[in-house]
């Protein structure tokens, strides 16, 4: 059996690095990589091959930047002929972004199937772009794999009920294996942060930064939480952040932060976990916090990880600065971890056996 993995943006890095290496491990298929191009800069992508041992992507799309029409197309198109040659038996896709929507759709209308990791996340607003790909992504999956059970409650609610299985998060997967490597001193130390006395935060969701407004409450926030609760905060600066707040003359606010540029898996769990707690906008990071045993104050309308929520560990808040500091000063407070939520660090094992048990799977 041939499986192409479609893969183009940080998120989906970690991921793949985690499948692919149980299916060559477990020689559950032949597993083709293909790199979208969507993710680009060094500190965006290449460093996630380094780090994660990701092998070189068998195709490069090198869609890069664009509309969402434009990526979406661009990558549409390279991944049918991709698939017209390449002929696997399934196409994998991670997440939520535009390559994950444009390689499933060019999949599906081959009649080729579709087989999603992490699907069934559901959040507001529904016009937010990853929840229209997950979505339309999950509508045209034959295999749709849950981190938790609320997936499969979200996608049983819209009538998917056929080729769900709940496997746990491959990030969790991934954080137990990566975490002997973590280096949560020496990180702290070289950019001069005391451990346990500054705040991770990052920020780069559309609706939050394309916004003046919106951007500027929340760097405003971020530096009253300096100021007025007196911890460091440290911003790895995402590039559309970096380049609105250049456009909407916020770099000022910046400044009063401390910035750097984005940094690889190995550093942001390093900072992740020595940090007092976690401020963002990042669907994984969230996540990342709460198994690195830091709540997080998650800066969104609402989350697709909700039970983080419910239980008490995450909290959300608006993007303005009351909002945001008073997130903050609850989460200071010690709370006792919730533990198990999404899987026993099995995860990718048991993506590998849902695809083989699908019909269409064959030696
Ligand atoms: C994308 C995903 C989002 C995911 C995030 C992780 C979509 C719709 N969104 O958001 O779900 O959480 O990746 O980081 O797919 N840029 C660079 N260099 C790069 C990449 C991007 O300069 O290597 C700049 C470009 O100006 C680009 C902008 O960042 O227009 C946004 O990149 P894009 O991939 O469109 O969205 P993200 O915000 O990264």
């Amino acid at each position: 059996m041939k499986v192409i993995s479609l893969v183009g943006a940080r998120p989906q890095f970690v991921k793949e690095a985690l499948v692919g290496e149980a299916a060559r491990r477990l020689n559950a298929w032949q597993h083709v990589l293909v790199h979208s191009g969507q993710h680009y800069d060094a500190n965006m992508s290449d460093i996630f091959f380094e780090e994660l041992g990701i092998p070189r992507p068998d195709y490069h799309l090198g869609i890069g930047s664009g509309s969402h029409a434009q990526m979406t197309a661009a990558a549409l198109t390279g991944m049918e002929d991709i698939l017209l040659k390449e002929r696997p038996d399934a196409l994998m896709v991670y997440g939520d972004t535009n390559t994950t929507l444009a390689g499933a759709l060019a999949a599906a209308k081959l009649h080729l199937p579709v087989i999603h990791v992490e699907a069934g996340i559901r959040m507001l607003p529904k016009t937010m772009p990853e929840e229209i790909n997950r979505v339309l992504t999950d509508r045209i999956s034959a295999v749709m794999c849950c981190c938790s059970e609320l997936g499969r409650r979200n996608l049983a609610a819209e009538g998917l009920t056929v080729g769900v299985s709940v496997t746990g998060d491959v990030m969790y997967d991934l954080f137990l294996r990566m975490q002997p490597r973590f280096t949560p001193e020496a990180t702290c130390a070289a950019m001069s942060l005391r451990p346990g006395e500054f705040v991770l935060a990052t920020l780069h969701r559309d609706y939050n930064v394309d916004t003046p407004a919106s951007l500027r409450g929340m760097l405003e926030g971020l530096a009253a939480v300096q100021e007025e609760l007196g911890f460091a905060v440290l911003l790895p600066l995402h590039p559309r952040t970096r380049k609105r707040a250049e456009e909407f003359g916020v770099t000022g606010l910046l400044e009063r932060l401390r910035t750097c540029a984005p940094v690889g898996y190995l550093e942001v769990m390093s900072l992740a976990s020595a940090a007092r707690f976690v401020i963002s906008d990042s669907g994984g990071l969230q996540k990342e916090a709460y198994y690195a045993g830091k709540r997080c104050a998650v800066m969104m309308p609402d989350t697709g990880w909700r039970e983080l929520v419910e239980c008490g560990w995450n909290t959300l808040c608006a993007p303005e600065q009351k909002s945001i500091v008073q997130a903050a000063s609850h989460i200071m407070e010690p709370l006792a971890c919730p533990e198990g939520i999404y899987g026993d660090g099995r995860a990718a094992e048991s993506i590998i056996s849902a695809v083989i048990r699908m019909p269409f799977a064959r030696a």
